[in-house]
């Protein structure tokens, strides 16, 4: 991971990412990358009476993209649909003991990794969206 100083807590969730891999029969799925460095993630939620009953994701991209996708999994698995929209960028970013500000991007393709599975999840139940789900641009954003 180069010489940008990582905290403990992301360089465990990059070494042993939580939650990898996919779930066959998920019911909201959502993929989103960011055009600038290329870094795709992959969502999969497995919901039950408005809870998130399970949760997986692949990403292909930096090791801040793997840690944040990896930590947004944990926060949100067993969660209601409603505390799981409240999960912001900054919020993965934090429980994650902080990251260099030139990464501070990687957290948002995990938020909208998320956001994108819920979205589906609802036009699948024919439902209507219940959040602002306008794409995240990435013009002024460098990866490094
Ligand atoms: S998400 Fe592309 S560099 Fe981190």
């Amino acid at each position: 991971m180069g010489n940008i100083p990582y905290s403990e807590k992301v360089m465990d969730h990059f070494q042993h990412p939580r939650n990898v891999g996919e779930i066959p029969d998920a019911n909201g799925v959502g993929t989103v990358g960011n055009p600038v460095c290329g870094d795709v993630m992959k969502m999969y939620l497995k919901i039950a009476n408005d809870i998130i009953v399970d949760v997986k994701f692949k990403t292909f991209g930096c090791g801040a993209a793997l840690a944040t996708s990896s930590m947004v999994t944990e926060m949100v698995k067993g969660k209601s649909i409603g505390d799981a929209l409240k999960v912001t960028n900054k919020a993965v970013a934090e429980a994650l003991g902080g990251l260099p500000p030139v990464k501070m991007h990687c957290s948002v393709l995990a938020e909208q990794a998320l956001r994108s599975a819920l979205k589906d999840y609802f036009k699948r139940q024919g439902k209507p969206v219940p959040f602002d789900d306008k794409e995240h641009t990435h013009e002024d954003e460098k990866c490094l």
